[in-house]
């Protein structure tokens, strides 16, 4: 039986970025905040079956590891209303779950949310929904640690007195996850506590999540930043300006080394250069001990036109190619602290993740 896409877009005011929800169920569908379009314009797309919210995961409409996490528990849901509507067998049910949990390879948030959800689907509809809410209320929860843990450690390391200068990649805030962010709700704690002066974002090519999607929360929260290159960022910390960077993680080995969106390892290596933090901020569903390295992490490589072209007009010459893996791997060598909801870990001075995270 062919699939009907039902997706409805519907103009609504999203409101500001502390009540910010970029995926919530509405009792028979789930809305995303279509985040390929903001700051331009604010649109909530309506997800009412597995094609649809398999398409929204590809397209980055639901992006950011904890928030595709939240959006493939509620997948279960709309797969479970799904086989009601179109009378599907038990094998058809889990094979539509299978897509969902496989619609991005990098982001462990992905599977892990998926697969805890499924325990709960012999139970029925209410079960699921229940456990999803949980996943979400649990995100939250961890993101407001996190917060605390991370700015009380950079508080204590960075000897400054005055309030600190912080860089930061992509997007990791309340649209990247289920409410406050990672490393932006660091950020946000920082803000909040009167000891942040300013945040350079990078811009987060080929996508631009940091001048996109970053810089329009930190606009939502008054929090000052500049707008940056990504090829700036390293001369921006080998000149001093920069006290530390902070970054999210979409999938983190046992032995600390953290996959995130690419060009991240460039920060840290820059920040290992002159000697300040390099922070890396995720809850612990980010956490994968079953990955020994980041050799084992796959890495997603995504459409060739999204480097060869800008706003949809080629700029490349026809006869490139181009190369567009999403995401790179940072050695635990170079990441100075690994702050979860449980506290913060010193993975380059030895402090893995397989070790103490078991
Ligand atoms: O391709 P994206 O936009 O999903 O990549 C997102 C990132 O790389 C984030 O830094 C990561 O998922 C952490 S979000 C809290």
């Amino acid at each position: 039986m062919p699939q009907e896409r039902e997706q409805v877009r519907a103009q609504e005011q999203v409101q500001d970025s502390q009540e910010l929800r970029a995926v919530e169920w509405t009792g028979d569908a789930l809305a995303l905040i279509d985040q390929t379009v903001l700051p331009h314009r604010k649109e909530i797309l309506q997800v009412r079956d597995v094609d649809g919210l398999v398409d929204a995961i590809q397209r980055l409409v639901v992006r950011g590891a904890p928030a595709i996490g939240a959006a493939g528990a509620y997948g279960v849901a709309l797969a479970l209303l799904q086989r009601d509507r179109e009378g599907w067998d038990e094998a058809r049910l889990r094979a539509e779950i299978a897509r969902v949990r496989a619609a991005r390879p990098t982001a462990v948030n992905l599977m892990v949310c998926v697969d805890r959800v499924v325990e709960r689907l012999a139970e029925g509809l209410d079960a699921v929904l229940a456990e999803a809410a949980a996943v979400q209320r649990e995100d939250v929860e961890a993101n407001r640690a996190m917060g605390a843990f991370g700015a009380d450690w950079l508080l204590k390391r960075v000897d400054a007195d005055r309030p600190l200068r912080i860089l930061t990649h992509c997007n990791t805030g309340a649209l990247a996850t289920a409410g406050w962010g990672t490393a932006l709700g660091v950020i946000r704690e920082l803000h909040a506590r009167g000891r942040l002066e300013v945040v350079y974002a990078d811009e987060t090519r080929p996508l631009l999540q940091g001048s996109r999607l970053t810089a329009w929360e930190l606009v939502q929260e008054g929090i000052p930043h500049y707008v940056q290159a990504d090829g700036a960022a390293a001369g921006t910390i080998l000149r001093g300006e920069v006290d530390a960077a902070i970054v999210g993680a979409d999938r983190i080995a046992a032995n600390g080394d953290t996959a995130n969106k690419v060009g991240t390892v460039g920060v840290a290596l820059a920040c290992a250069d002159v000697g300040i933090p390099f922070l890396v901020a995720a809850p612990t569903t980010t956490v994968d001990l079953a990955t020994p390295d980041g050799d084992a992490i796959h890495i997603e490589l995504r459409g060739e036109d999204e480097v060869l072209e800008w706003a949809g007009v080629r700029t490349a010459p026809a006869e490139s190619r181009g190369h567009n893996p999403a995401f790179d791997v940072t050695p635990g060598r170079l990441v100075t602290g690994l702050v979860t909801e449980r506290g913060v870990l010193e993975v380059s001075a030895g402090e893995l993740p397989g070790e103490r995270l078991g």
